[in-house]
């Protein structure tokens, strides 16, 4: 199966993307992921780097003074327009903003599909201001997620397209620290999805809350190191 492009891979599949989001499992994640950026976004000027359909950027939103989107893919910002969002087309690794236009950049299950992670990374820094901060989150090598979708066969995500046709890297955390600017220090980061080896065990009757609750926990413990998703917050100077 050859790759696609981003914009390809993500322009077919914004119809079914939300099918299976908004409950279990993906509205987990992204409560997690908004738990995460919260402190770091509230009252101020955040631009949420690949923002799909805005799920995320409309609880930024309710949160931010003022919150923007950019994505690389025309059909999923339709759909966030839909929503009533504000939001531009364009890449992570050309942002169309001014130097320190934003007081906080967070992106949510993006970078691991960005090929030049670092230029990303310097674009997200550029556009923030000093002494503001970023909110990032990569996939990660070190984790039970990471060896259960190497086992996984190709999973169907829309009418003749599959999740293994875009670019997706795991990173360890020292080989994102390695990838940043100069002017960008980390200062703390959360693990999310370090227990439950697939998503399924979110959609146990009973189970379901009870994982949760695990997995709130061993967030910010000693085991995030081992999280599927590895969410890191870095400051700029
Ligand atoms: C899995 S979706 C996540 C959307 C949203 N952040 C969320 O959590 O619901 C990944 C998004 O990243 C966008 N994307 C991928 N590569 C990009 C790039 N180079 N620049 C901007 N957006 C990109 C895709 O178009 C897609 O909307």
């Amino acid at each position: 199966m050859g790759r696609k492009d981003a914009e390809t891979y993500y322009d077919e599949f914004a119809a079914w993307y939300e099918r299976a989001r908004g409950r279990g499992y993906h509205a987990f994640l992204d409560r997690m992921e908004l738990a995460a950026a919260s402190p770091w976004v509230k009252d101020r000027e955040v631009l949420e780097a690949g923002c799909g359909t805005g799920l995320i950027l409309e609880g930024l939103a309710r949160l931010a003074r003022r919150a923007v989107g950019v994505d690389i893919s025309s059909a999923m910002l339709e759909q966030a327009r839909a929503r009533g969002l504000e939001v531009v087309k364009g890449s992570v690794t050309d942002l169309p903003f001014a130097d320190g236009a934003f007081d906080a950049v967070v992106s949510f299950k993006v970078l691991a599909h960005v090929p030049d992670l670092r230029r990303a990374l310097a674009e997200c820094a550029r556009v923030t201001r000093p002494g503001g901060h970023l909110v990032l989150e990569f996939y990660n090598r070190r984790s039970i997620r990471y060896l259960v979708k190497k086992l996984k066969p190709a999973h169907r995500v829309a009418e003749g397209t599959f999740d293994t046709e875009v670019h997706t890297v795991y990173h360890t955390w020292e080989e994102v620290l390695a990838l940043l600017p100069e002017n960008v220090q980390a200062v703390d980061r959360a693990g999310i999805r370090i227990l439950a080896p697939t998503h399924h065990f979110y959609h146990l009757p009973g189970l379901g809350r009870v994982t949760e609750s695990l997995e709130a926990f061993a967030s910010g413990s000693p085991l995030r190191r081992w999280g599927g998703f590895l969410v890191g917050v870095f400051r700029v100077a």
